[in-house]
């Protein structure tokens, strides 16, 4: 049994101008351990299908489908149940940690706090295990900062102190919604090199949210390409970088070599992301993909295995053979 199983999840909001689905037909499994990268373009459905699982939509929003965590369905627990499970078994770090963390509190108590509370642990032990997640983090000079207030750190030592604290309880998943995005390049590096140690030494499966290609790289096991709410393909991180079947991968690598460019720098894919409330009736990326045909706008592709092995799955009613191909030609053109 996976850790966690994502089935055909939904998010609907009800909103003024009619029903927006953010979130259609997901599927994923994550087993302990792994990392699952979730890409895509903002307002993609990334956040929206990772806090449905959290319970923490918007009080608009509604969910379909199931997410099992270790067999269990999330989407249909009481807040009760979810509180124990959430912050504790399950974690989540956001691109900006002042929406974790408490300005008021020094990062001593609402440390100690977590851990008197989910783990009942005296508050000599609990300081105890917080100083150690603080040097397992590497904030420097754990024992003095851990008296200081979070206003008083670095936006970089925030963002470890916030992944210090989503590790308190030891959760079986680690949700990161794009966390390094607000930090520059090195500090950005410094984290995931962090998390990926992390994972190495705790176990923890990661779940990484992110626009970037780049930062899933190196630590992804799995990666899943959202567009309009949708999957567009899902394989091993190294079959998306090397042999990306999808349109709107290819587009997302930057590999996609236009004719008035020279091909040595990256292109980014012309055009916006469809209106949610307005989602038209074939392949979300139809109006942007440069080997659009009538079909791709007025059918949907649904997702399908790609390869012989079936470890690639697809949108896409190109076949993934003969887009291989014309991508492969096309980079050895330039
Ligand atoms: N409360 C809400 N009511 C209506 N629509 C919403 C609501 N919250 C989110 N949405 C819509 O859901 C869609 C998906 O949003 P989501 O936050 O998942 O995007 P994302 O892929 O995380 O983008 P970003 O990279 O910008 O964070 C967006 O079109 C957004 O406008
Ligand atoms: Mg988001």
């Amino acid at each position: 049994m996976s850790l966690l199983q994502v089935k055909n999840l939904g998010v609907q909001f009800a909103t003024h101008d009619g029903v927006v689905t953010a979130v259609n037909g997901v599927n994923f499994e994550l087993d302990p351990g792994q990392t699952l990268g979730i890409v895509g373009e903002s307002g993609s459905g990334k956040s929206q299908s990772v806090l449905a699982m959290m319970g923490l939509l918007a009080k608009n929003g509604s969910t379909t489908g199931e997410a099992l965590f270790q067999g269990r369905n999330l989407l249909a627990m009481d807040a009760h149940e979810l509180n124990r499970i959430r912050g504790d078994r399950l974690s989540m770090i956001f691109q900006d940690p002042m929406t974790s963390l408490n300005p008021y509190l020094t990062v001593e108590r609402q440390m100690t706090e977590v851990l008197e509370l989910h783990k009942n642990m005296s508050r000599g032990q609990a300081k105890k295990r917080a100083l150690d997640l603080l040097e397992a983090v590497r904030i420097p000079d754990a024992a003095r900062r851990i008296t200081m207030y979070p206003h008083e750190f670095s936006g970089g030592m925030r963002q470890r102190v916030m992944i210090a604290m989503a590790l308190l309880c030891e959760p079986e998943v680690l949700i990161a919604d794009e966390p390094t995005t607000a930090l520059d390049v090195t500090v950005q590096a410094q984290i995931l090199t962090l998390l990926k140690e992390l994972q190495r030494d705790f176990g923890t499966a990661i779940i990484m949210i992110t626009h970037d290609l780049g930062v899933v790289a190196g630590l992804c096991n799995k990666v899943m390409v959202m567009y309009g709410g949708r999957v567009m393909e899902y394989a091993a991180a190294d079959r998306i970088f090397y042999q990306p079947s999808h349109p709107y991968t290819i587009g997302l690598l930057g590999a996609l070599p236009r004719l008035d460019h020279d091909g040595s720098e990256l292109v980014s894919i012309p055009g916006n992301p469809p209106n949610m409330a307005h989602m038209p009736a074939g392949c979300p990326f139809a109006e942007r993909c440069t080997h659009r045909k009538d079909r791709c706008q007025s059918e949907l592709p649904l997702l399908h295995p790609a390869s012989h092995d079936g470890q690639v799955l697809r949108a896409c009613h190109m076949p993934s053979q003969e887009l291989i191909a014309l991508n492969e030609a096309e980079i050895h053109h330039v």
